[in-house]
């Protein structure tokens, strides 16, 4: 595993507001006696939760090293007699019995883009009881339009860095969603649900098309669209990217408008877009167009 990836992970770790819900989710959902899966495990927390919260057995499957912290975290809380920690792949997996309840935070920045479609699909398919727990239930992702580009946008927005033209990078850069804190202070129209998908029926992967109209709340300059994800881990129970609070571990994800446009107020920003999704991961594309507002006729 990469020092970049550990560091990621210890970030995560340290994210109480993640792990709190996560916690309570957990709690609401596991029964004493449950037979649990807890797939993309990392370092075995939330295996150790589900065993808190009652369970009998829970199979913690790891595809990287972290295997080895959690079976050691695993035994330094005493837990070895109900968490099977199993290395490998989860679609490579086979497990001897099927679950009631199957856990699986493997999101990303933009909910989807480290696997979970196809990760949660196939743990459904092939782990789940008839009528067994999925946690989380669904996960959808936001957007609203924001003016000011933050800090690592500045090559998109300018194309110039330290004097240099840079001009040519702009066309590769202005296409990957960038990671990045932004205030709510610089959204400048309504938050917009994209898509929703609902782990019960959801396929293993495809495209989830969009198309919003963000409404700009006042005079600004838009510059692109902040997006974050939320996560319905069980009924009541949400876990969302959109604080800019630096303990959210994901941030959100900044999409450079390729227009950028000074919009009056009412004049609308159409996002259209899709997020791609197959066992490696995702990808979203995104355009947007411009309306502006026009006052409705008045009968004279
Ligand atoms: C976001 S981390 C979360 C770790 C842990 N569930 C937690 O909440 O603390 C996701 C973990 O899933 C693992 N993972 C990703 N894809 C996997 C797969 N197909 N099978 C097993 N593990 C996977 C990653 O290596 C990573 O450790």
């Amino acid at each position: 595993m990469s020092v970049a990836s550990l560091a990621i992970h210890g970030q995560m770790l340290a994210d109480s507001y993640r792990n709190a819900r996560l916690r309570q989710a957990i709690e609401l959902s596991v029964r004493p006696g449950d037979i649990v899966a807890d797939v993309g495990a990392g370092s075995g927390l939330l295996a150790m939760f589900a065993v808190r919260a009652g369970a009998a057995k829970v199979y913690a499957i790891e595809a990287t090293s972290l295997a080895g912290l959690a079976q050691a975290l695993v035994r330094d809380n005493g837990m070895d007699d109900q968490i099977v920690v199993i290395p490998g792949l989860s679609q490579e997996t086979v497990l001897p019995e099927r679950c009631d309840v199957v856990i699986s935070e493997t999101l990303g920045f933009l909910g989807l883009d480290e696997g979970f479609q196809s990760i949660m699909a196939d743990a459904r398919d092939r782990f789940l009881k008839p009528g067994g727990i999925l946690l989380p239930r669904a996960v959808e992702l936001w957007a609203a339009a924001v003016e000011q580009p933050p800090q690592c946008a500045r090559l998109v927005a300018t194309g110039e860095i330290e004097g240099l033209n840079l001009r040519r990078a702009t066309n590769v850069f202005s296409r990957v969603p960038l990671r990045a804190y932004v205030e709510s202070s610089r959204h400048i129209s309504a938050r917009e649900q994209l898509f929703r998908l609902d782990c019960a029926i959801m396929q293993p992967g495809g495209e989830l098309p969009f198309s919003v109209r963000l409404a700009s709340t006042r005079s600004a300059d838009l510059a692109g669209f902040c997006v974050w994800f939320k996560a319905e881990l069980f009924h009541g129970v949400e876990l969302s990217s959109e604080s800019p609070a630096y303990s959210n571990h994901w941030a959100q994800a900044y999409l450079p408008a390729s227009d950028p446009k000074q919009l009056a107020e009412g004049d609308v920003a159409h996002l259209t877009g899709r997020m791609s999704s197959d066992r490696r991961g995702s990808r979203i594309e995104w355009s947007c167009d411009y309306l502006a507002h026009t006052e409705p006729a008045v009968a004279l």
